[in-house]
């Protein structure tokens, strides 16, 4: 089952991403997460009552910026994540969708191109370590 986040979610949200992100990769704080909730659009993936993904959008004025997703380890190569895909373009009904990816990370590339996003440039030294970004527009 797929929602909106509350600040019911957060203490799930903190420690979901810790597991998926690294320090180096400056995952998310309560502190953040309490203000995307009030802020953007958060959505949270339900699994036999474990808060097993999420999708977080930043609003724009004329667009929405995908800012983070995450699946949980065991539930990856299930669908999971074009779940929270299909999901936010259904609810978020913008003409335009931009993200950041690292330029290793091949399987969340394959996902977005999957649903229409294509690389429009690199970033150079986008990510701590110096690691290139794309970004990508749909
Ligand atoms: C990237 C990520 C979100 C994919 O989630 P997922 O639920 O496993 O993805 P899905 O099962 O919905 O797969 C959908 C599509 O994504 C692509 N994909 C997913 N995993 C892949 C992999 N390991 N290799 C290649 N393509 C992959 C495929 O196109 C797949 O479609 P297909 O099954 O028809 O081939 C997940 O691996 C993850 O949480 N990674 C760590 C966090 C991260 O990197 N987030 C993105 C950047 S912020």
């Amino acid at each position: 089952m797929i929602t909106l986040a509350t600040p019911d979610h957060i203490q799930a949200l903190v420690t979901l991403e810790n597991k998926l992100f690294s320090k180096d990769d400056f995952p998310l704080s309560k502190g953040s997460f309490y203000y995307h909730i009030k802020r953007n659009d958060l959505f949270v993936y339900m699994h036999d009552n474990e808060l097993a993904a999420y999708v977080l959008w930043l609003k724009r004025k004329k667009y929405y910026r995908l800012y983070s997703l995450g699946v949980s380890t065991h539930l990856r190569g299930t669908g999971v994540a074009e779940e929270l895909l299909e999901y936010s373009f259904n609810r978020l009904q913008v003409s335009i969708y931009t993200l950041e990816v690292k330029t290793t990370n091949s399987s969340a590339i394959t996902l977005y191109e999957k649903f229409g996003f294509r690389k429009q440039k690199v970033l150079k030294s986008y990510y701590p370590n110096n690691y290139d970004g794309y970004f990508m527009r749909k």
